[in-house]
Parts: structure tokens; C-alpha cells; sequence
């Protein structure tokens, strides 16, 4: 079914199956891509025409696998349990839960929910719709007469509040709507132990839903078998290197054709950065928070007072260059990449250089989870490696990665470049196996009023030590610290936020935001200004030491000055002995914060950590009892509600 053949020299193709689990054996010709993609489409469909029979091929049947996804694990799961159900012969297709179709749901037979919570214990972006969809579908039982038999995965965070309600819902929804549990609703802890999860709750589930079929198999369990038998079937997709002719004849991929994943890279814009200086006074203990300046001139973005700027970080160019010798990458060769007939969608855009894609697209200089070294690991061409990497990837050497790649912050560029250096993978593989770059994001600091066409972010650099002289730099906060202003470009999006002042500025806000959580608080401040208000505004701000690390220090006493803010509570937590935080000092003013609360109507914005959140969220039910004299009950309900009035807002990341 598949030849094979990748090397960067000229119109080299690499043709495999093209679809996991769907049913064209499709060669795909260069002569092809010239034709243009409609074309393409219906001769590819000409093909499938000589699938063989589909109960041959597949005789476990038909097998949906659904994802819910905001950065990429999900979709990364589906797509493992996608390839480890065609090797146990099941039809799988992978389904991203933005093209859900609820006919074809109550076909499919068999279903797999792969369900990630966000926000504050919402669902994904892409999965919004289809968990509208389905509490109507409850309300209808609307799956009652169609046979589906289902299970779900959830993926959270137990630091958030409402640990995997996402997966749990996905769950109790589908049962509600009439469709047949296939087996136990599983879920994972993204703190420390999704992959572990994971793995178990797979390992069960496979042999529940295949009895027959036997174990997966795996690089683990066959590390001497060629990588094509373990590989190859996987490629979804034909890669075509190209001459700079060539590309320049193609037409871009449309944004029609993204996958909804990872639209981002369609819709991200170059703007331009224009200011990029330290925000601390001391910098000495390796600490760094940059005030960044992003001018949206020449672009067609926009923004609301304390939105989310989405940045698309990209792979050091240092890094990317290193990891191409190694791998005999040519940088500065074209590609484009063809989907079969299977409804695949595009992850980024093409053509591009081999230099764009490693840039831009694959998270080459991030930490691997298991399952992508897994992928890789059965390129290892030195024996020695590839039994180090058996190990290593193995069931009974979990603690053996951990402490190697996870702890280690290991990245998948460094394990190519140095310590499996034997490992050679053709670009094909790699692009197909490491997850897809994804975008961070940073809450606006800046007024949409009072600065229309820039917005101000307020970053924390990350780095970590991470034992034996090795340093973890994040991979976006390194990426924004080192653009040069003015002038270096810098490619975003906007997204919405939660944060919005109440239309009435006579209404009290109460505004919590150590560290980086102040950047809405100074956005909202801005607009305050801009809009003359007068209303009660209280800022508590906290850091670790008034010398050192307080942010807009001259700004935020200017705001008290002026009358913008009505009182500023800042919390030092390492000025004096006994350690002091917003919450201590939001309790300390209790009585203040509930007359504001129940008699003003004041609404509270809280933003940072997760665990500060959960810090400052007791401290406000603490108020509720001990300056309200409401008790535990009544004091949960009083935060509910301040929650569903939207009066209670809040964004944390962990
Ligand atoms: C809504 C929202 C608003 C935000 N606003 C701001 C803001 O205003 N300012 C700000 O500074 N930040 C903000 N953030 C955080 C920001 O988006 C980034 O997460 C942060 O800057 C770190 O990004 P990075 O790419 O530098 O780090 P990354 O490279 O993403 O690393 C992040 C962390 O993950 C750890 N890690 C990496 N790989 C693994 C692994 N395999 N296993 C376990 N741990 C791993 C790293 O050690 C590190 O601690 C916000 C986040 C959200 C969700
Ligand atoms: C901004 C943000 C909000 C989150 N909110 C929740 C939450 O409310 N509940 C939860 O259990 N997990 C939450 N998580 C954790 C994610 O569900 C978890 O990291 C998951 O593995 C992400 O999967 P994905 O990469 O497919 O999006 C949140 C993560 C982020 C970054």
C-alpha cells in the first residue's frame, strides 16, 4: 500500500496511507498538486472507487473519536487512540468537535469523547457548540433509538475549581441523551498525572471495547521492529518538497481548510513591537517582568479594554538550526503537505520552508510528553539508544522520564541533538508526531480608550533551574523578552476576556492582581481614567518586595493621586518577617469589602495564579461570614451568586 522514500533532494514524495481509517489507497502524484485543490478532491474520490471492502479491513467496524481541545493534548490523545484502534482494526476517524454533525454522531456506532476543561470549568473553544447541542439532546433523548455506544475521557487541572466538569458533563450529557455506556467515564489531572491517566484508563478501555484484538503493539513492546511497520500507517498525510518555483505557482492554504485546532496560525497577524523594558528595579535574583508595547498599525486587529492578546511564540532560531544538521533537514526547501479524501483539515499552512514549519508550527523546544518520544523513538538507528528509548518510554520506567524529560525539562530538540543523536526522522514523521506550536496568552494591560491601536502586555519571564546546571527558559516569555523595539514583528490575535467594567461608574470595583495579574487591573484603570469615573475603586497588589518587584509602582500611586483608584492595599510578602498576601490584606478590610459588596453592588476582578485565586476566593467567603455574619452555606451561596451576576471575575492560569 505504501512506498516510502524521504529525503530533501528535489520532488522527493513520501506516499502513505492517507487516511487512518478511511477506506482510499490514494497515490499521490506531484503532477497532481499542479491541478489544484478541487481537482484533487474528486480524484481522489475517483479512487476510492478500488477501496477494498471495508469489513475486511476494518472488522472491529466504524470508531469516532471526538476531542474537545484548547491547546493540543487532547487532540493529541485522540489522534494516539485513533492509531491504536486501526491496529486493533476499527474504521477510526478523528472528529475536532468544531465540525461536530449530529447526524453522523448518531451513526457512528462506537464513540470516543476526549474532553479538556478551560476557563473556569468551561468547555473548549471547539467544543462550546456541541456541549450546547448537547444538554438540548438530553432534554430529547435525542440518541435514545440510534445504538451509540460512547466513552469519555476528561482532561483537567485539579488546581481549578471545577476539576474536569467538562469530561463529566460530555459524560452524564451523552447518557442523559439516550446513548449506551461502552465503558467507564475516565479522567486525568493535568498537575502531575494526565499521561499516567491516560495510559491506564486506554489500556482498560481497549481491552473492554477489543477483547479479541490483540495488544496494541508498540515500541515498548517491539523495539526492534523497523520503523515503517510501526510508523508509516500512521502518516495521514503526503508530503511533497517543492522547488522555490514551484511554491511561489501554489496558492496558499485557505483558512477554509485549517483545521479548527490550530486556525490560529490563519488568523494570527504581524504587528510590531514598539517599547520592551524592564519593569523591576532589581533584576539580580535572575527575576524579569517586560512591559511590551505592540503596535496594531498595518493590521486589521482590534481590542477591548483588558482582552487577551494571543501570542504566537516561535522556536529559537539557534535551536531550529541545530536540530536540522542533526536531522539533515534543508532549511530553505519548500514543501506542501496533501490530506487525503478522509476529511483531514490542514494544520498550518502551505507551502512553506522546512525553516517556516520548525519555526513556526512544531513544538520542537518544548518538553515531550511520553507519547511523542514514543513515536520518534523507533528512528533510533544506534541499538544502544533504541533500547535506552524502549526503557525510557516503557510502563515500568515512568519515574525513569519523569526525572529524565519532564523534570529535567528535557525538550524534544535537545533529546534529537544530544542525547539520541542516532535518531534520524524524516520531516513527514516529525511534523506529524510533535504536537503543534501553541499560542499563549496575555491579558491585556492597556486601554482600548486611551490607546486604540497598541496594546501593553505585562510579562514574567520564565526560568526555571532545573538541577545539574540545566535552565528552563519558557518558551514565549523568551521569545517576547528578546524582540527588539522598536520594530521587531511579533505575530497575534485578539480573544475576548471576561474582564469588563460595570457600565455604571458609580458601581465599586474591587480589583485584585499581584504580580502580572495587575495587567487588567491597569487596563481597567486607563479606562477609568479615560472615562472620568468617580466610583470606589480599591486595588490590592501585592509582590515579594517594595524595592525589587512592584510593578507600576509610579503608575498605580499616580491613579490614587488623581482619583482613579480610591484606595491602593499592596501586600510585600518578603519585607517582613511574617509572610503577608492580598488575601491577608483583603481580610484585614473586611468590613469594607462587604459594605461594598452587599450595599454598593461592587463587582471584584481578581487575576494570576490559580492557587492565589483559590486564596483570594476563601478570603471573600471568609468576609461574607465574619463581616456579613453569614455561615458556610450561606456564604457559598453569596459566591455564587456574585458569580452568576458576573459581579465575581476572574482569569487564572497556573
Ligand atoms: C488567560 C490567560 C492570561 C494570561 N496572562 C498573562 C499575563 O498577563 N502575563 C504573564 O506573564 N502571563 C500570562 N499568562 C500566562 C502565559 O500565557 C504563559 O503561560 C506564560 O507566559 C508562560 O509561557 P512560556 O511559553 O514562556 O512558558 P512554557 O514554555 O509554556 O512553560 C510553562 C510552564 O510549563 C512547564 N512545562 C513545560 N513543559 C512541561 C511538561 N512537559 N510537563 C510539565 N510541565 C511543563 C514549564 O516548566 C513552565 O513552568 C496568562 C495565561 C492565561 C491562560
Ligand atoms: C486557562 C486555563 C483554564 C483551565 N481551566 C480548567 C478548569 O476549570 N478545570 C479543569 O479541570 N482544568 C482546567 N484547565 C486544565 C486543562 O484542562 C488541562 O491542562 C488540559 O490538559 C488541557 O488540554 P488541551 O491541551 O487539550 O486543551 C485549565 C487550563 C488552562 C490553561
Amino acid at each position: 500500500m505504501m512506498a516510502s522514500h524521504a529525503s530533501n533532494d528535489g520532488m522527493v514524495f513520501i506516499c502513505a496511507g492517507l487516511t487512518l481509517g478511511a477506506v482510499v489507497t490514494a497515490v499521490a502524484s506531484f503532477l497532481l498538486l499542479k491541478k489544484g485543490r478541487q481537482e484533487k478532491a474528486a480524484q481522489a474520490n475517483g479512487e476510492a472507487q478500488h477501496a477494498i471492502d471495508d469489513s475486511e479491513r476494518w472488522p472491529a467496524g466504524p470508531l469516532s473519536i471526538y476531542f474537545g481541545s484548547q491547546t493540543g493534548t487532547a487532540e493529541g490523545f485522540a489522534k494516539t487512540l485513533a492509531a491504536e484502534g486501526a491496529r486493533k482494526g476499527f474504521n477510526t476517524q478523528v472528529v475536532d468537535l468544531e465540525d461536530f454533525n449530529e447526524f453522523q454522531l448518531a451513526e457512528a456506532g462506537k464513540a470516543i469523547f476526549i474532553m479538556a476543561t478551560y476557563g473556569e470549568g468551561d468547555p473548549t473553544d471547539n467544543a462550546m457548540a456541541f456541549m450546547d447541542w448537547l444538554k438540548q439532546a438530553g432534554k430529547d433523548a435525542s440518541l435514545a433509538s440510534t445504538g451509540l455506544r460512547y466513552t469519555a475521557f476528561g482532561l483537567g487541572n485539579r488546581q481549578y475549581e471545577h476539576y474536569n466538569r467538562t469530561g463529566k458533563a460530555t459524560h452524564a450529557g451523552l447518557a442523559e441523551a439516550g446513548a449506551e455506556l461502552m465503558f467507564e467515564y475516565g479522567e486525568g489531572d493535568d498537575d502531575g498525572t494526565l499521561e499516567d491517566d491516560f495510559e491506564a484508563w486506554k489500556e482498560k478501555m481497549w481491552a473492554a471495547v477489543a477483547p479479541e484484538a490483540e495488544g496494541v503493539p508498540s515500541f515498548e513492546a517491539d523495539a526492534a521492529a523497523p520503523p515503517e511497520a510501526l510508523l508509516l500507517a500512521e502518516l495521514p498525510f503526503a508530503l511533497h518538497f517543492l522547488s522555490n518555483a514551484e511554491a511561489a505557482a501554489l496558492a496558499p492554504t485557505p483558512e477554509y481548510e485549517a483545521a479548527a485546532s490550530t486556525r490560529y496560525y490563519w488568523q494570527g497577524r504581524s504587528a510590531t513591537v514598539v517599547v520592551n523594558r524592564e519593569l523591576r528595579a532589581w533584576t539580580e535574583d535572575g527575576g524579569s517582568t517586560r512591559h511590551v508595547e505592540v503596535s496594531l498599525d498595518g493590521t486589521d486587529l482590534a481590542y477591548e479594554t483588558a482582552d487577551n492578546f494571543v501570542v504566537l511564540p516561535e522556536n529559537p532560531a539557534d535551536a531550529v538550526e541545530a536540530l536540522a544538521q542533526a536531522q539533515g533537514y534543508r532549511l530553505d526547501q519548500w514543501f506542501t503537505i496533501e490530506h487525503g479524501s478522509g476529511g483531514d483539515k490542514a494544520a498550518f499552512p502551505t507551502p512553506c520552508t522546512v525553516r517556516e514549519a520548525l519555526t513556526r508550527y512544531v513544538d520542537v523546544c518544548g518538553v515531550p510528553r511520553k507519547g511523542t518520544v514514543e513515536r520518534l523513538a523507533a528512528f533510533a538507528a544506534d541499538p544502544a539508544e533504541r533500547a535506552r528509548l524502549a526503557r525510557l518510554v516503557s510502563r515500568g520506567a515512568r519515574d525513569e522520564f519523569r526525572a529524565f524529560v519532564t523534570d529535567a525539562r528535557r525538550t524534544l530538540a535537545e533529546l534529537l541533538t544530544r542525547d539520541f543523536r542516532s535518531a534520524r526522522v524524516p520531516l513527514a514523521h516529525l511534523l506529524h508526531a510533535v504536537p503543534h506550536l501553541q499560542p499563549r496568552e496575555y491579558t491585556i494591560a492597556s486601554s482600548a480608550a486611551a490607546h486604540p491601536r497598541a496594546v501593553h502586555l505585562t510579562v514574567a519571564l520564565l526560568r526555571e533551574d532545573r538541577g545539574g546546571g540545566r535552565r528552563f527558559h519558557g518558551l514565549c516569555t523568551r521569545h517576547l523578552a528578546a524582540l527588539e523595539a522598536p520594530g521587531a514583528p511579533l505575530r497575534a490575535l485578539v480573544r475576548a476576556s471576561t474582564f469588563r467594567l460595570p457600565a455604571d461608574d458609580a458601581v465599586p470595583i474591587i480589583l485584585v492582581g499581584p504580580g502580572t495579574g495587575i495587567a487588567p487591573m491597569r487596563a481597567l484603570l486607563q479606562e477609568r481614567r479615560h472615562r472620568r469615573a468617580r466610583g470606589a475603586a480599591i486595588l490590592y497588589f501585592g509582590c515579594r518586595s517594595a524595592q525589587r518587584d512592584y510593578l507600576y509602582r509610579a503608575e498605580l500611586e499616580a491613579f490614587l493621586a488623581d482619583g482613579t483608584l480610591t484606595a491602593l492595599r499592596t501586600a510585600f510578602s518578603r519585607d517582613q518577617a511574617a509572610k503577608v498576601y492580598v488575601q491577608d490584606r483583603l481580610r484585614e478590610h473586611g468590613a469594607e469589602a462587604w459594605r461594598l459588596l452587599r450595599d454598593g453592588g461592587a463587582h471584584v476582578y481578581v487575576c494570576g495564579g490559580t492557587a492565589m485565586g483559590a486564596d483570594v476566593a476563601a478570603a471573600f467567603a471568609d468576609v461574607a461570614k465574619d463581616a456579613g455574619g453569614l455561615d458556610d452555606a450561606d456564604a457559598k451561596a453569596f459566591m455564587q451568586r456574585l458569580h452568576a451576576e458576573g459581579r465575581y471575575v476572574q482569569e487564572l492560569w497556573s
